[in-house]
């Protein structure tokens, strides 16, 4: 038998390109024991879904293989069904009662403001004066909440997707952990002063009718805000990216049709969300491979998402592609909550590009973030010059 093939995701490799060592993976090691992580590490689509599906068989709640999970991490991301529903319908029925309309046509004119501002310049940061304004100004608008200042919050983000590696790189997480004590700070104020219309106030409206406890709902606002930011603000600079070295994708856009499975298409591609995980409940077998009671199990699920049993030609970007049953948003009890969100303001970045009178154009190479679970780049310089 071959060597077992090393997976180091923080390598400067798997950084730049993860794709052909997951292919690698898929085909060889579909499932693998990695021992920096604890974790079993699973990378085809059909065992992935399966894992995030079976909820009852692979626990989110590490409370139910004993491990402690303390009060301030307890949210809709922690709790497993049924203690998860009510809290997580609370989120999910608010969210979907917002203005999504204007909400997406405020951030269209955001888009087309910024890149005016830029038109002339040699050269802009795209993560900078794009992706890290438009994600935030979205996802306050979403929640009802004041703005956070834009620099100091990109850093309390980018702590607290460094703090998500934390398997590979212990000392990411206390730095990670005061950012979240920071940014729970932030919320609190916000339950006591905000009363903006928007998600938040509907959801305190709710949350007692809905009998859910108070630090559920105030933890569930935090992670909330942060998984809107954090995945917008990667994945608009994916995209971007992807666009820019496949220029055939942006001119198939022109069709407007495309924009909703188009979205799709990118966030399968080269989504922000590497993998995630849950945990054993039982002793059992997938891939030939038993699994323990409490063991770790990560699916991979950007490589899952290339899979070509599933996705045939999974290394071509297909805008209308079907089926196209991604795992970008994940899959399961655990899926996005802020999907439909998400798709809105990828669509108005897609849409802004194309509706500007100048192409964009790739103005140097970008920068990659040394993060594992989250894709993001750090700087991507792009400029309308021709
Ligand atoms: C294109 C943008 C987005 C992508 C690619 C994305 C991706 C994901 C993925 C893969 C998961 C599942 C993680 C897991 O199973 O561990 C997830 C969960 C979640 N997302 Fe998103 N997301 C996006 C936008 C948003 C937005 C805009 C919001 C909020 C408005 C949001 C809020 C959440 C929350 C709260 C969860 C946790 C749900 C739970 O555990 O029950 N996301 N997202």
């Amino acid at each position: 038998m071959a060597f077992p093939l090393q997976y180091d995701p923080l390598s400067p490799e798997a950084l730049a390109d993860p794709y052909p060592l997951y292919a690698k993976l898929r085909e060889r090691q579909p499932i693998f024991w990695h021992d920096q992580m604890q974790s079993w590490v699973v990378t085809r689509y059909r065992d992935c879904r399966e894992v995030l599906r079976n909820n009852e068989l692979f626990a989110r709640d590490g409370r139910r293989v004993g491990q402690e999970v303390p009060e301030f991490q307890q949210s809709v991301q922690t709790l497993d069904p049924p203690t998860q529903q009510p809290l997580r319908s609370l989120f999910v029925n608010t969210l979907h009662a917002q203005d999504t309309a204007s909400i997406g046509n405020r951030a269209r004119r955001q888009v087309a403001r910024i890149f005016e501002r830029n038109l002339d310049k040699e050269q802009f940061d795209w993560m900078l004066e794009v992706a890290a304004p438009v994600s935030l100004s979205i996802t306050a608008e979403l929640m009802g909440v004041e703005e956070p200042e834009l620099r100091p919050y990109v850093a309390v983000s980018e702590a607290l997707a460094y703090r998500m590696d934390a398997g590979l790189r212990p000392q990411a997480a206390p730095p990670g952990d005061e950012a979240r004590k920071k940014f729970n700070a932030i919320v609190d104020s916000w339950f006591e002063t905000q009363d903006r219309p928007g998600a938040l106030k509907a959801i305190r409206a709710e949350a007692d009718r809905a009998r859910v406890p108070d630090h559920y709902v105030r933890n569930t606002t935090a992670v909330t805000f942060n998984a809107s930011f954090g995945t917008l603000y990667a994945t608009a600079g994916n995209v971007a990216l992807a666009l820019l070295q496949h220029p055939h994708a942006l001119a198939q856009f022109q069709d407007e049709s495309m924009l909703a499975p188009g979205v799709h298409e990118l966030i399968r591609f080269d989504g922000p969300a590497q993998g995630t995980s849950r945990f054993s409940m039982r002793r059992t077998v997938l891939q030939n491979q038993v699994i323990e009671p409490g063991q770790t199990v990560l699916t991979l699920t950007a490589a899952a998402n290339r899979d070509p049993e599933q996705f045939p030609t999974p290394d071509q970007i297909i805008l209308d592609r079907k089926p196209n049953q991604h795992l970008g948003f994940g899959w399961g009890p655990h899926a996005c909550l802020g999907q439909m969100f998400g798709e809105l303001a990828i669509g108005a970045l897609v849409a802004g590009l194309l509706e500007f009178p100048r192409p964009l154009r790739l103005a140097g190479d970008p920068t990659r973030r040394s993060t594992a679970t989250v894709r993001c780049l750090a700087a991507l310089p792009v400029t309308f010059r021709q």
